[in-house]
């Protein structure tokens, strides 16, 4: 019943224009933060709908409910899951349900419509080119991906060879390609559902978006080299570094959150992931000079981002600029460190950096930054055949979208050291503000509420729900950053 009253309390002081609905969902300090938001969207999404059949069914004087409860209550119960919590309203409901389906059914027949969305306005609904394919990156640890085409084949599925455009894309019904970019990717039609399929459930099959599959591609370290994963959980990225080490090697995993790396460790078991050492420890305490990490040479780095780039949180609401502007300050801030501190691991040679943002602020003018700071690393130019390049002038980098890419919102860049740290001049402009602080909870996204756990479906999300950097006392608090500031300004008085 929580979940219920938290959505509704959201849904109406967003009414009120007290919030936007992801600042408040982020501050409500609800224990599921990703239930909460989904069930907040969807509600929200369907609001004049939903209004339209409690009014003509006069549900709020039968059952004394306030609009936004009975709002959610109506959206879980017809075009959700069907009230799973509740309590004792979720009887009442109940006993409404048969009415307040009916009218559903009226409203789609007036309309000539058969599938629920169909009902929504046209600037709602979710454009075609919104609906991403499924994609399926075959877990070479496991299979190959002839051994995985054929059991597909052999289970009823139609193989059409290698895409050769993105418009190959547009599969219906049991029919897939294989990617045109990415070898071990196979592409289906978005409604084609995995979880409950034998390759899935032994580990043999990965659900990954294609653009998160990008960053252990491009990084591509060889087996047998000593490899970190700076911000792991829940560890698709992680898992495709093993495959791509063969298992042979050491791959360090990192993250804060103990709860993640735990569905991590479930995860990468399923996939036979052998060469990793988990740990539940912030990366920028990571010491770079331990003799732990002194052969280290690639790392990847997918911190907490805005998630812009994920389809499922567009946020269609007008959002508090003002706020998210510190939010995505806050939050580059944080990713700006975090790269910093990746390239001090003295024998490093190579980091990819990638967010499900699409920002620049957290992209482009991240990595410019870091550049501008760490002048004995560049960019490397990142695939000539991928469509859609980083902006002006990092276009060595890739970005990635629904539209141009066929997936969602992603950035990718790949830096690699060209010469040993020495003499060289550190240039000291910084357009990113160096507050010390890591962002508040970035939000974390999933479309239907109450979603499965499964965990490939949070990490092909890039869920980026944590309880995250910004509580963990490696961030000093405000108030001692204020003294830090004020003494770093005596010392240059008394020079
Ligand atoms: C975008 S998600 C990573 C997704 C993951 N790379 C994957 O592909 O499955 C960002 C992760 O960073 C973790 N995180 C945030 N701040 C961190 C820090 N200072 N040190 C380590 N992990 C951190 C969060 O807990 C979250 O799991």
């Amino acid at each position: 019943m929580a979940l219920y009253m938290k959505a509704a309390e959201i849904l109406e002081k967003a009414e009120r224009k007290q919030g936007a609905l992801k600042t408040l969902v982020y501050d409500s300090k609800f224990s599921n933060i990703k239930q909460l938001f989904a069930l907040v969207c969807e509600t929200q999404k369907y609001s004049s709908i939903l209004e339209e059949i409690i009014e003509s069914t006069r549900l709020l004087k039968l059952t004394k409910l306030k609009m936004p409860l009975a709002k959610v209550l109506v959206y879980d119960l017809l075009l959700g899951q069907g009230l799973k919590c509740g309590g004792s309203w979720k009887a009442v409901m109940i006993k409404h349900r048969s009415r307040l389906q009916a009218k559903l059914a009226r409203m789609k027949v007036k309309q000539k419509v058969s599938k629920n969305e169909d009902l929504l306005p046209a600037n709602v609904q979710q454009p075609a080119g919104d609906q991403l394919p499924r994609y399926v990156r075959v877990n070479t640890l496991k299979t190959t991906v002839e051994d995985a085409v054929d059991y597909l084949k052999r289970d009823g599925f139609t193989y059409l060879g290698q895409a050769a455009r993105l418009e190959d894309f547009t599969l219906k019904g049991k029919v897939f390609v294989r990617d045109l970019h990415l070898p071990e990717l196979l592409v289906f039609s978005h409604k084609t559902d995995f979880h409950d399929h034998f390759l899935y459930k032994a580990g043999h099959i990965i659900l990954q978006d294609k653009a998160s599959c990008l960053p252990a591609y491009l990084l591509n370290p060889p087996p047998g080299s000593q490899v970190i994963d700076a911000c792991a959980a829940p560890g698709n990225k992680t898992s495709h570094l093993a495959a791509i080490m063969k298992n042979k090697g050491r791959l360090f995993a990192f993250d804060l959150d103990a709860k993640r790396l735990a569905t991590m460790s479930t995860l990468l078991l399923r996939a036979g992931v052998t060469c990793q050492q988990l740990a539940n420890q912030d990366f920028l305490k990571v010491d770079p000079d331990s003799p732990q990490y002194k052969d280290v040479e690639f790392i990847l780095l997918d911190p907490s981002c805005s998630g812009s780039g994920m389809v499922c949180l567009r946020d269609n609401t007008s959002a508090d600029q003002e706020k998210e502007q510190a939010r995505l300050a806050s939050l580059a801030s944080f990713q700006l460190r975090c790269l910093n501190h990746g390239l001090r691991f003295p024998r490093l040679k190579r980091l990819v950096y990638s967010t499900c943002s699409v920002h620049r602020q957290e992209n482009e003018d991240v990595v410019a930054a870091c550049l501008q700071q760490n002048p004995n690393f560049r960019l490397v130019p990142l695939l000539a055949q991928w469509p859609e390049r980083g902006l002006e002038p990092l276009s060595q980098c890739l970005r990635a979208s629904t539209t141009k890419t066929r997936t969602h919102g992603f950035f990718v860049a790949l830096l690699e050291k060209h010469r040993e740290a020495g003499n060289v001049k550190q240039e000291a402009v910084v357009q990113i503000s160096e507050q010390e602080e890591t962002p508040d909870h970035p939000p974390a996204c999933e479309i239907k509420p109450a979603a499965s756990e499964e965990e490939s479906e949070a990490s092909e999300m890039e869920d980026t729900l944590t309880p995250e950097a910004g509580q963990t006392d490696s961030t000093p608090s405000k108030k001692k950053r204020r003294k830090r500031k004020k003494k770093k300004k005596k010392a240059a008085t008394a020079e």
